[in-house]
């Protein structure tokens, strides 16, 4: 299936984890990898499965590179009720208050103008005992499938 994985990042973990999780799927899928920065939301297609992948920064914010993506959701309210899309979350504990809201608040952001969210929202932790990849490939895995049948692509 056509798979667009979308990261914001201010740092560049995302960016790598969007790049692995590229390079695990290309093979079975026709998968590309675009920042958010570069992304307007009537870029999102009916026929693809987008993968988001977003870190949290500032005080429980969105990183830079989703800044303007998340702002042009805000303002321009776009009708997003033909977009699938699941969503993988990057923070630390150690900002307890806040802890991956950054990408808590992307997936509302997507959901309030109508996108249909697969699959359970990950918030790694980058002081918990995982790593983001072991957590993230198991996790596309199952997201692609819910995709496949909601988009009506066999398997
Ligand atoms: C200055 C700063 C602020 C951060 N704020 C938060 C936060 O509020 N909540 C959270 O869960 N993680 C926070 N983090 C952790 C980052 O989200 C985490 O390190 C992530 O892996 C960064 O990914 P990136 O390089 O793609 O931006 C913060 C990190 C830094 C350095």
């Amino acid at each position: 299936m056509k798979i667009t994985i979308l990261y914001g990042t201010e740092t560049g973990n995302a960016e790598m984890l969007a790049e692995d999780i590229q390079a695990e799927f290309e093979a079975a899928h026709d998968v590309n990898c675009q920042n958010l920065s570069e992304t307007s939301p009537d870029d999102l297609a009916p026929d693809r499965f987008y993968l988001l992948v977003c870190s949290t920064y500032g005080d429980g914010d969105l990183p830079a590179s989703a800044q303007p993506f998340g702002a042009a959701l805000t303002k321009a309210q776009p009708d997003l009720s033909q977009v699938h899309f699941a969503i993988f979350g990057l923070g630390d504990s150690e900002y307890d208050e806040t802890f991956n809201h950054g990408p808590q608040k992307l997936a509302t952001l997507m959901t309030a103008c109508g996108a249909i969210q697969l699959g359970p929202r990950i918030a790694h932790d980058a002081s918990g005992a995982d790593l983001a990849e072991d957590l993230a490939m198991p996790w596309a895995s199952a997201v692609i499938a819910l995709a496949q049948t909601a988009l009506g692509i066999p398997a």
